[in-house]
């Protein structure tokens, strides 16, 4: 458990970095901040290295890592095309929260990594921390984020010890992270690119860049399901407690707590700023303002994670717009609540 400043310069010859790196040569897993959540990494081109990262997380084996890079020649390294579209992308977003799915180069990665596919994910994180940890192990480095599967990706170095104290070799600590949520995840391979998870880089922010980008239409359609449905598939980004979205204003918000509570339940809510003075529950987390959907993104992990070390019986939590950063955030909070919607107004707007 190292803490390293990443406002410190030359971070490359930062001995806690440097034993980090040490460790990744090893083929150990490490984690470490990226500028949206931890990741738990190892060598990308290991079979032994990235088993360990499965492991650890408790992940299952079809679900492929990202790459990690610190610069355009490991991305030549890795991808067997880079289209003038993909080129684009990366001038505007690299580094940054922007994951491209390309055609993968054969025989440098380990086949654990793309879990079979033909395709890779590739990002170049803009985290100094981050970069300087790549450059130091001098090989791509595959990272999940580094929770335990199932719950919140981690946004501090303590999340991550919450989690996966004793199964990893390390975890380098460079404060709380800025976005909050994951990267977009933006498949390149098809002619129209395919948003196939929202992220910190918006849709509108790559349209102005490269024109028509489509949203993977299995992300639209699953918010449909009424109260009390069991969980569709499975829950993912979760706390321990039952999440509920809330889709109304605040006497419909408190109308629900108070109904619970009067059956002698623990309640928790998820509020923002603009709300917090008026919701009543037992244990309340503000996560942002409304106002700048930003400041949601960046509490989102906590907030959810906060209620794990109070006793709740359920959480109830306001939506959002689906808007800019505000699609991210809804396909996570619809995650953690296994698609339960409340709404106001059930039939329609
Ligand atoms: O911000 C992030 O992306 C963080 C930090 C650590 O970089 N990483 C992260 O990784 O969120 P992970 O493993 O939790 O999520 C990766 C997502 C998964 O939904 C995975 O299925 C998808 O990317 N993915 C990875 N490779 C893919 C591929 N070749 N084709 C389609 N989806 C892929
Ligand atoms: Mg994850």
């Amino acid at each position: 458990y190292w803490f390293v400043d990443k406002t410190v310069e030359n971070l490359q010859s930062y001995p806690q970095l440097v034993e980090a790196a040490q460790l990744l040569k090893e083929k150990q897993a490490v984690a470490f901040p990226t500028e949206t959540v931890y990741g738990l990494g190892a060598d990308a081109t290991s079979d032994e290295a990235v088993d360990k990262i499965y492991k650890a997380k408790g992940r299952p084996s079809d679900n492929p890592l990202i790459v990690h890079i610190a610069d355009e020649v490991q991305l030549e390294m890795l991808a067997e095309e880079i289209p003038d579209m993909v080129r684009a992308l990366i001038k505007a977003f690299w580094p940054g929260p922007l994951t491209l799915i390309l055609k993968v180069k054969k025989g440098k990665l380990s086949q654990k990594v793309t879990a079979g596919l033909d395709t890779v994910g590739i990002r170049m994180p803009a985290h100094p921390v981050a970069l300087a940890l790549i450059r130091l192990a001098g090989f791509p480095i595959a990272a999940p984020s580094a929770n335990r599967s199932g719950k919140p990706s981690p946004t501090t170095a303590g999340h991550v010890r919450r989690d996966l104290d004793g199964k990893i070799a390390g975890i380098v600590d460079g404060g709380e992270t800025g976005v909050g949520v994951e990267s977009t995840v933006l498949d390149c391979t098809a002619d129209t690119p395919v948003i196939l998870r929202p992220g910190g880089i918006t849709k509108e922010q790559l349209e102005e860049v490269i024109g028509e980008v489509q949203l993977d239409p299995g992300l639209e359609n699953e918010n449909v399901a009424r109260p009390k449905a069991p969980g569709m598939k499975y829950t993912h980004y979760a706390p321990n407690a039952p999440v509920y979205l809330v889709d109304g204003g605040v006497p419909f918000m408190q109308r629900l707590i108070d109904e619970r509570r009067e059956n002698g339940e623990n309640v928790g809510a998820v509020v923002t700023e603009e709300t917090a003075g008026e919701i009543r529950a037992d244990t309340v987390a503000v996560c942002g303002r409304r106002s700048s959907l930003e400041t949601v993104a960046h509490h989102l992990y906590d907030s959810l994670r906060s209620f794990d070390d109070q006793d709740v019986d359920v959480i109830f939590c306001e939506t959002f717009p689906r808007k800019g950063i505000g699609q991210a955030i809804m396909n996570r909070l619809e995650k953690a609540a296994g698609h339960r919607l409340i709404s106001e107004n059930p039939s329609g707007r």
